[in-house]
Parts: C-alpha cells; sequence; structure tokens
C-alpha cells in the first residue's frame, strides 16, 4: 500500500490524494518502509478511505438515520454519501489495530434532541471508542449488537427516554470506563458485576432512573471507580465498614435521596481521597463519625435531610480543604465554633441551642425522647427493643 505515490497519477484529483495521504499515509510512516508490505494488498486496491470497515459503519449509519423520526436541528441530513467520515457527529482516526486504514472512533451527537431509536446496526460500529448521545429523545434500549464495540471506552446516553432493564452486555464491554446512564427510565436491579473488577469503570452514573441497587452482597464496595453517582435511586442494605476498601480509588461518592436507612461506618475515614460526599436525604441514624476527620480531600460534604444526632466531630471542621458543610435536617445538638469558618455552611434545623434556625423545641424534646441508636458491626441501625 505504501509504495502508492501521489505523484505518479497526478490526474484523478490532486487534493483527494492529498487528503488521503495525510489520513492515512502519515500514519503510516512510522512504520519500517522497506520491502513491500508482508500483506498480500492486491494492486488494484486503491488508496482508498473506503475500506470494510466504513463500509459497515455506512451500513449502520443509513439504518440509524431510517430509525431517527425526528432531527430538529438537521444533524443528519448530511448522513448521505459513503464517506461517512464527513457525516455530522461522525469521527475518523485511523484503526488501532491497523493504523493504515480509517474507522469510525467516535459519534457525538450531544444536545441533538434527535428522536427515535437506537438501530441493532450500530453495533456493526465496531471501533468507536466515545459514543455521546445525550440529551436526545432515544426511546427503547441499548442494542445487544453493541456488545461488539470492543474498544468502547466512553458511552454517555444520559437525558434520553431510554427504559427497560440494565443492558446486561455492558457489564462485558472490556474497554468501557465511563458509563453514563443517568436521566432515563432504566429500572430493575443495577447488576453486582457493574461494581466489579472484571468491568473496572472509572466513572459510574447511573441516578434518575428506577433502578434497585443492593448493598447487600458487597459488590459495590468493591468499585474501583473514582466518581459513583447513584442518587435518586433505591440503595436496599446499609453502608457497610468495606466502603473504605475503596480508599485508592473513589474522588466522588453521591448516594442522595437512596432511601437508605443506615449508620455511617467509622471506616468511610479510610477513603482519604474523597473530595465530594453527598449522603443526603437518606435515613442516616447515629453520629458523625469522628474519622471524617481523617478524610484530608474532602472538599463537599453533605448530609443534610437525615437522622443524625449529637454532636459534630471538630475533626471534620479542621479539615483542611472542606469548604461546604450541609447538616441541614437533622438533630446535632452541638457545632464546634471551628465549623464557623467554613465558607459555605448549612446547620439549620438542627437543634443547636441558642443558636438561629433551629427546630423547634419540642422537636428536639421529642427527638432525645427517642431511645438511642445502636450501630451493628456490619453498619446496619440494631432494631431497638
Ligand atoms: C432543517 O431543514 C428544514 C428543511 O430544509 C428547514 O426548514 C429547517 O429550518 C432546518 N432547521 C434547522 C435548525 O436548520
Ligand atoms: C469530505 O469533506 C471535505 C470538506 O468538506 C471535502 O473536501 C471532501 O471531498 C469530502 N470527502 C468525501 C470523500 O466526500
Ligand atoms: C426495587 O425496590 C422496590 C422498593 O424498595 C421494591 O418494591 C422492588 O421489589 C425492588 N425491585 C427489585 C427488582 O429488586
Ligand atoms: C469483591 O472482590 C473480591 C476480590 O476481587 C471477590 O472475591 C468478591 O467476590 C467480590 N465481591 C462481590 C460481591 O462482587
Ligand atoms: C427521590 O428518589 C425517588 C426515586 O427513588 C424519586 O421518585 C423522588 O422524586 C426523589 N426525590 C427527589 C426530591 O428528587
Ligand atoms: C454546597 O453544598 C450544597 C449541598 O450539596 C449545595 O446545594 C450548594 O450549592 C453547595 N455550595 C457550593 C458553593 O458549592
Amino acid at each position: 500500500m505504501a509504495k502508492m505515490s501521489p505523484l505518479s497519477q497526478p490526474r484523478p484529483s490532486l487534493q483527494l490524494v492529498l487528503i488521503l495521504l495525510s489520513l492515512v499515509v502519515l500514519p503510516c510512516l512510522p512504520q519500517p518502509l522497506p520491502s513491500p508490505s508482508p500483506s498480500p494488498a492486491p494492486p488494484s486496491l486503491p488508496l482508498s478511505p473506503f475500506n470494510e470497515r466504513l463500509e459497515a459503519a455506512y451500513v449502520a449509519f443509513q439504518a440509524w438515520k431510517h430509525a431517527i423520526v425526528e432531527d430538529p436541528k438537521n444533524l443528519t441530513v448530511d448522513w448521505c454519501g459513503p464517506f461517512v467520515c464527513n457525516y455530522t457527529g461522525v469521527f475518523c482516526a485511523p484503526a488501532p489495530d491497523d493504523p493504515c486504514i480509517l474507522t469510525v472512533a467516535g459519534v457525538d451527537l450531544n444536545h441533538g434532541r434527535l428522536a427515535g431509536s437506537l438501530t441493532d446496526h450500530l453495533g456493526l460500529l465496531a471501533d468507536v471508542a466515545v459514543l455521546h448521545l445525550n440529551s436526545n429523545r432515544f426511546h427503547g434500549t441499548l442494542p445487544a449488537s453493541m456488545q461488539h464495540m470492543r474498544l468502547l471506552y466512553e458511552l454517555d446516553v444520559s437525558n434520553n427516554l431510554l427504559s427497560g432493564a440494565f443492558p446486561s452486555f455492558l457489564t462485558s464491554l472490556p474497554s468501557l470506563k465511563y458509563l453514563d446512564l443517568r436521566f432515563n427510565d432504566f429500572d430493575g436491579q443495577l447488576p453486582d458485576a457493574v461494581f466489579g473488577r472484571e468491568l473496572s469503570l472509572d466513572a459510574l452514573f447511573a441516578n434518575d432512573n428506577r433502578f434497585n441497587v443492593s448493598l447487600v452482597s458487597g459488590s459495590l464496595t468493591n468499585s474501583t471507580a473514582s466518581v459513583i453517582v447513584l442518587a435518586n435511586t433505591k440503595l436496599a442494605g446499609c453502608l457497610p465498614p468495606s466502603i473504605g476498601d475503596m480508599a485508592d480509588t473513589l474522588v466522588e461518592l453521591i448516594l442522595l435521596n437512596t432511601s437508605i436507612s443506615s449508620c455511617i461506618p467509622p471506616e468511610i475515614g479510610k477513603l482519604k481521597k474523597l473530595k465530594v460526599l453527598d449522603l443526603s436525604r437518606n435515613d442516616l441514624a447515629g453520629e458523625l463519625p469522628e474519622s471524617i476527620g481523617d478524610m484530608e480531600s474532602l472538599e463537599v460534604i453533605n448530609v443534610g435531610y437525615n437522622l443524625l444526632s449529637g454532636q459534630v466531630p471538630e475533626s471534620i471542621c479542621l479539615l483542611p480543604r472542606l469548604k461546604n458543610l450541609t447538616l441541614v435536617g437533622n438533630y446535632f445538638c452541638e457545632e464546634p465554633v471551628s465549623c464557623l469558618h467554613i465558607p459555605r455552611r448549612d446547620d439549620r434545623m438542627n437543634c443547636i441551642p441558642d443558636w438561629p434556625h433551629q427546630r423547634p423545641h419540642e422537636e428536639c424534646i421529642a427527638f432525645e425522647h427517642r431511645p438511642p441508636v445502636h450501630c451493628a458491626a456490619d453498619g446496619c441501625i440494631l432494631p431497638t427493643l
């Protein structure tokens, strides 16, 4: 292939050949040039971007275009002709396994407001590494043929109308690191494998679907993701002491409004890389562990609207990076003066004596008369007799 010289056949279209040269030949240059390439490329094969992979992609895009019923921004109007690399939203690059041929490496139709379905033919885009479809109106589910996307690294289908069970093939995509399913209508159990080390996601956004997630198996805390967002889903089980197992990787944990009824285990203090912790709007009870003061990277902590009580540990307010402490809507009865220095602090609706915007006295007295909370070794609240 590399033997073909643009100068030997200047007539057809020098411009095209130059484009091809930059797209196709340049990536080949670093390879040793010597004896004619060992692959028996027929001499008739033109140095062309029209290879088998792009032909397959052409079939995929035409089928997909057909399955798109509304395109208010006319994004797919130029999805015509065999050279898919020129289509709006389509990005080509040399194939990782064969730098001499061009293949579809990415599709970005974010904010396209496209309505329709994701056709089975999408699986033909076998080299796609980045698939960004956020803020469209795709319905149905992700086609199982997407299991052929062995290079898929980033999948963002957030803010669509997708539904049905978690697409199970996702957990066997070997390259997947960034999975964003938020703001769809998926339901059912989020499989343990989502958190497994086999999949090893770097970021998981599953919030605002109708997923159930079980903490009982302990799979979640096996995760090596840096970002886990499960807000507005249903979590069953308690925050286990194994939460500290994510210390090497976890940077952001968002479990807002997940119906979780639990204590906060002291092992949470092991999460020294965690910057953002949101456990708000749950039924967390007991006290804030002193060990949160060991989470030296913590910048934002939100435990608002729970059933937490006792003293806010001073260690938390001495955290060097903490800039947002949200305690609103609990039953804390004491807050150290050092907390007053935190730039964003919301301690309203607690039971701190002689402090503004606290709960009515009667509510605090009633709370005091409840039996004390005891936490079990598994992080759960022990039932009171
Ligand atoms: C899309 O194309 C249609 C028909 O050509 C045209 O009426 C409409 O204004 C176009 N919309 C945009 C956003 O360009
Ligand atoms: C792709 O688009 C470029 C720029 O618009 C154009 O010059 C080129 O001819 C197109 N390539 C093909 C194969 O259609
Ligand atoms: C999901 O959670 C809801 C409420 O907790 C429960 O009724 C439902 O049975 C759960 N579904 C599954 C599949 O676990
Ligand atoms: C967690 O990871 C360990 C070690 O890789 C494995 O043995 C265990 O089965 C995993 N647990 C779950 C619930 O996935
Ligand atoms: C909390 O999550 C549930 C789903 O588990 C959802 O229906 C509800 O709207 C959420 N609440 C808020 C305030 O977002
Ligand atoms: C602080 O945290 C609260 C709750 O998470 C949030 O509503 C607020 O926007 C945050 N403020 C800043 C400045 O980040």
